[in-house]
């Protein structure tokens, strides 16, 4: 079997499809480079003193764990000496991270949830990361949060990374959806699925159920409709499935199909999820693999961000499973 690495990929990308800059390039290599380093961090998990929390909370009020600060540092200091970047936003910090005057700056944007699901770390279960990358305007030397306020539709790229039983790095460039499988034995990511696509049609759903007094209108009916199984409305049974990493319940949705949903509710009235560096990059690769992601009203890359820690309602997936949510918003 021809074994394709993530970094000849990318040189395939760049030269013969000129799809890709060769800072890009650059830039998708240190990522994956540092996802690497992470997985390492959190296989080790106890044995390295990694789990629990640091005793600190983030800009969003949540409790930072050990290996939330980890993967924070691990992403930082790759990006920085690179020459890629113009700046970087963390889940982790309040304000954009300045590249070093001592380093050359690039022109791109890098937005990334270093640990998304960490509440799944202590207790084994599969979390990740997640990334966006944006082009910074011209002209503008120390990018602020302002700089970053871009609608995700104008993304250059997004990719995740899942540490469950594999390590796995999905990747767009805006050209479909590409999965790779880090070769723990030779140290490089191998490409195990191209052109992912998920089908447009489901019967499986994920959504916290504990919130369902919350919900508004619209989303109480497509879940009762999908309960209601083969008697109802739908005339089939669904099943439910809900991890609590946005990334590992995301990355069966690309294998199998499904639709997720953080909609908003009288709890998250702004919804749950940040728009900017799990919503916007999520819906990136979903849209590119042939499915959908809303807010329940507009479709997600279109939102025009206010800020950089902004939240948003989420429904994502199979096509046909999230327009039928949103047609729900629009008859409500
Ligand atoms: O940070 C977001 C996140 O951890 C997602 O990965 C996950 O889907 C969601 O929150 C879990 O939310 P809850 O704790 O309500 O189940």
């Amino acid at each position: 079997m021809r074994r394709i690495s993530l970094s000849r990929y990318l040189i395939e990308e760049q030269r013969e499809k000129h799809w890709i800059e060769g800072d890009l390039r650059l830039l998708i290599e240190v990522v994956a480079r540092a996802c690497k380093s992470i997985s390492i961090a959190i296989s080790k998990g106890a044995l390295a003193d990694n789990l629990g929390s640091a005793g600190d909370e983030n800009i969003q009020g949540e409790v930072q764990k050990k290996l939330d600060v980890i993967s924070n540092e691990i992403l930082l200091e790759a990006n920085e000496w690179g020459g890629h970047l113009a700046a970087m936003a963390s889940e982790e910090m309040e304000h954009p991270h300045q590249i070093p005057h001592r380093f050359p700056k690039g022109e791109y944007l890098l937005l990334f949830d270093p640990l998304d699901g960490s509440s799944n770390i202590d207790v084994n279960v599969s979390v990740g990361t997640i990334f966006s990358v944006l082009r910074c305007a011209e002209g503008i030397t120390a990018p602020d949060a302002e700089a970053f306020m871009q609608p995700g539709a104008r993304q250059v790229a997004a990719g995740f990374a899942v540490y469950g039983p594999s390590t796995l790095l999905v990747l767009t460039l805006g050209h479909g959806v590409a999965v790779f499988t880090l070769d723990r034995e030779i140290g490089s990511f191998v490409l195990t699925q191209d052109a992912v696509t998920i089908p447009a049609d489901t019967s499986e759903f994920a959504i916290n159920m504990s919130n369902m007094r919350h919900w508004e209108a619209p989303v109480r009916r497509y879940i009762e409709e999908c309960l209601a199984g083969k008697t109802g409305p739908r005339g089939k049974d669904f099943n439910m499935r809900w991890v609590a990493s946005m990334v590992a319940d995301l990355f069966r949705i690309l294998t199998r199909g499904g639709v997720f949903m953080y909609p908003q509710d009288a709890k998250h009235t702004h919804g749950r999820l940040r728009l900017m560096y799990e919503a916007n990059p999520m819906a990136f690769i979903v849209e590119q693999a042939g499915g959908a992601a809303t807010d329940g009203r507009t479709r997600i890359l279109e939102l025009q961000p206010t800020g950089l820690h902004q939240r948003t309602g989420l429904v994502i997936g199979s096509k046909n499973e999230v327009e039928r949510v949103t047609r729900y918003h629009h008859e409500a």
